[in-house]
């Protein structure tokens, strides 16, 4: 019985093994971190992030290049440890990280903190430790971890945090040895609550702002494009109305104006009769401008000046662009 468990085990463990190129001391982990955070191929190209010109070239130049010219980044030229992008939530950080694995064909590592909270003594650092070997098998990575300041808030979570800041001092020795490149990109909503040292590792910090009027114009159209609009729908007007709302308050908005034809067509009809609408003359129904104006008047932007505020300071006093 013993014996028949152990084959199972072993035979679990070589599954995982040779499904995840994983040669590491935890094989059992790895495969329950590959589930929670691998994404091999998470499809967002750089066309689908409106804006963020800035964001873009500096992910470029600390992301995209070393990995392309490794012999070039040596030395005091060795690619920074680690990048942070912060800003209000809703503004495309998550989006932005994706784009720039899916145009550097590297592995997706979507980590939130709460995956590396193990439930044993030890079980924490484990985990974190294996989730940088299970990114080398997996190299080129990117580890992208979501609200990273969560880890400066919990009492408990300080051995994990001292893990993750060892790991974050090795990947420099790594890329430059090994050419197995895995790349530390971090992203929070609230910088101040980081502490310094997790602040020093993040070296470049780059501000991630409310859409500007341009931007809030391409974000429109990126989100309408397989949509049918009435000639009189005003993009430009939009924009100028929406000023102060996010990258993600104005996807609400245009998933509220695109649904309106659909409510206004269904209003009073019964279950039988929406049933034999066909689905051709819905979908070809157009939105208006009525519909945007009513979705700008329902939907109010979700980030405040206050806390608009509260990243600019950190900006000017941590930022680095
Ligand atoms: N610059 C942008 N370009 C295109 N879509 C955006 C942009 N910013 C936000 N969005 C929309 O808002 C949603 C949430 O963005 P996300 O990247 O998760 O924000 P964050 O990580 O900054 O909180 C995205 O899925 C997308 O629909
Ligand atoms: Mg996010």
């Amino acid at each position: 019985m013993k014996k028949q468990k152990l084959e199972n085990y072993q035979n679990a463990v070589k599954d995982v093994k040779s499904k995840v190129k994983y040669d590491g001391s935890h094989p059992e982990l790895a495969a329950r971190l590959e589930k929670e955070i691998l994404d091999t191929n998470p499809g967002v190209k750089w066309d689908d992030v409106a804006g963020l010109s800035d964001a873009k070239r500096i992910l470029q130049e600390t992301v995209v290049l070393p990995l392309f010219m490794p012999e070039y980044f040596q030395r005091i030229r060795r690619p920074w440890r680690g990048v942070l992008m912060f800003g209000p939530p809703g503004t495309g950080k998550t989006l932005l990280a994706k784009a720039v694995a899916t145009e550097c064909g590297m592995t997706f590592m979507n980590i939130s903190c709460s995956s590396l909270f193990g439930n044993w003594y030890g079980e924490s650092e484990r985990l974190t430790r294996c989730l940088f070997e299970l990114a080398r098998a997996h190299a080129p990575t990117m580890n992208f971890i979501d609200d990273i300041d969560s880890l400066c808030k919990h009492e408990t979570s300080r051995r994990l945090k001292s893990e993750l800041l060892v790991q974050i001092d090795g990947l420099n020795n790594s890329n430059s040895t090994s050419g197995k490149m895995v790349t530390l990109l971090a992203a929070t909503n609230f910088p101040g609550n980081l502490d310094e040292a997790l602040r020093r590792r993040l070296e470049k910090r780059i501000y991630i702002p409310l859409p500007y009027f341009e931007t809030r114009k391409e974000l429109i159209q990126i989100n309408l494009k397989s949509i049918e609009l009435a000639p009189e729908v005003d993009i430009e007007q939009v924009a100028q109305k929406t000023e102060g709302y996010s990258g993600d308050d104005l996807t609400n908005i245009c998933r509220d104006a695109s649904l309106n034809g659909m409510r206004q067509k269904i209003a009073g009809k019964t279950i039988h009769e929406i049933k034999n609408i066909l689905k051709s003359e819905m979908l070809k129904i157009p939105v208006t401008m009525e519909d945007f104006l009513e979705a700008v008047d329902k939907i109010k932007p979700t980030v405040s000046s206050g806390d608009i505020q509260r990243h600019e300071k950190w900006y000017s006093e941590f930022g680095s662009s």
